[in-house]
């Protein structure tokens, strides 16, 4: 059964869309046939991690949720990127994009108008069907709004992203509030940018009795991710990277 994964945080800049793009690879290199939505209409961004140039979305979600086209026509086959993994990829692997568009006009009818979030929905079962994906990835707009409760309502596992912020704190409380009462079936949390030395058992330990939720995995705050400046998958740039060691285990906790 295709699996529908939505990564959230309540606060921007925790590293949403990075988390999920590695996700998403992780999950293709494995074998599987993945889907990755960008609905971040109001900040789209993931498809640089993809290194897909702007130039060539011809067709975004933006396109499908104003009925001017099917939602499986906005999904960019991107399995290329596989091939810069150190093993060949197995040959069922692959990875579609569904970008955001980055046209002014669009992002402000999205935030004048707003649209049917109903459509979203059918259009996530239409890409699960049509392009027979296994895991379909979900990377949010920061928040709670109508597009973050459906993803939450339909998905069968929530990566919520948290940095040691008290900022963050709170607002983690509301999103994982809201997933229990969505009973969303499993819910996962993923503390990014921690400043090293770990002390992974403590932390696991204070995040998971705070919020009754399993910490899926810590991540620091690594130098080589700034580095990386979103110009790239860091699971396929550093491989064997403590970073990747760890967004593999969470890789392997979905379900
Ligand atoms: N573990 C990390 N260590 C250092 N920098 C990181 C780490 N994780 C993410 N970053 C950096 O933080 C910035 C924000 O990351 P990203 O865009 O993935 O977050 P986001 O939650 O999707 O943001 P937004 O809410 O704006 O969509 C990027 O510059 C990224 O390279
Ligand atoms: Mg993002």
């Amino acid at each position: 059964m295709s699996k529908i994964v939505s990564v959230h945080s309540f606060r921007g800049g925790t590293g949403k869309s990075n988390i999920s793009a590695n996700l998403a690879v992780l999950t293709a290199l494995k074998g599987k046939r993945v889907g990755v939505v960008d609905t971040d209409v109001q900040s789209p961004g993931i498809h640089v991690l993809f290194g897909f140039d702007e130039e060539r979305i011809e067709r975004a979600l933006n396109d499908y949720l104003w009925q001017r086209c099917r939602i499986e026509e906005t999904a960019y086959d991107v399995s290329a990127v596989l091939a810069q993994a150190p093993v060949p990829p197995p040959p069922e692997a692959a990875i579609y994009l569904i970008p955001s568009s980055l046209r002014t006009g669009e992002i402000a009818r999205v935030l004048r108008e707003g649209y049917d979030v109903s459509r979203l929905n059918d259009g996530f079962r239409e890409l699960q069907d049509k392009l027979r994906l296994d895991y379909l990835f979900i990377d949010t707009h920061p928040g709670v709004n109508e597009e973050t409760l459906l993803s939450i309502a339909i998905s069968d596992a929530l990566v919520i992203v948290l940095r040691a912020d008290h900022q963050d704190y709170q607002g983690t409380a509301v999103t994982v509030d809201l997933a229990k009462r969505l009973e969303t079936p499993r819910i996962m949390l993923v503390v990014n940018k921690v400043l090293p030395p770990i002390d992974n058992a403590a932390i696991s330990q204070r995040i998971g009795e705070t919020y009754g939720v399993p910490v899926a995995g810590i991540l620091p705050l690594s130098e080589d991710m700034v580095r990386l400046a979103s110009s790239g998958v860091f699971a396929l740039v550093h491989p064997d990277h403590q970073v990747t060691d760890v967004l593999r285990a969470v890789a392997a906790q979905l379900p």
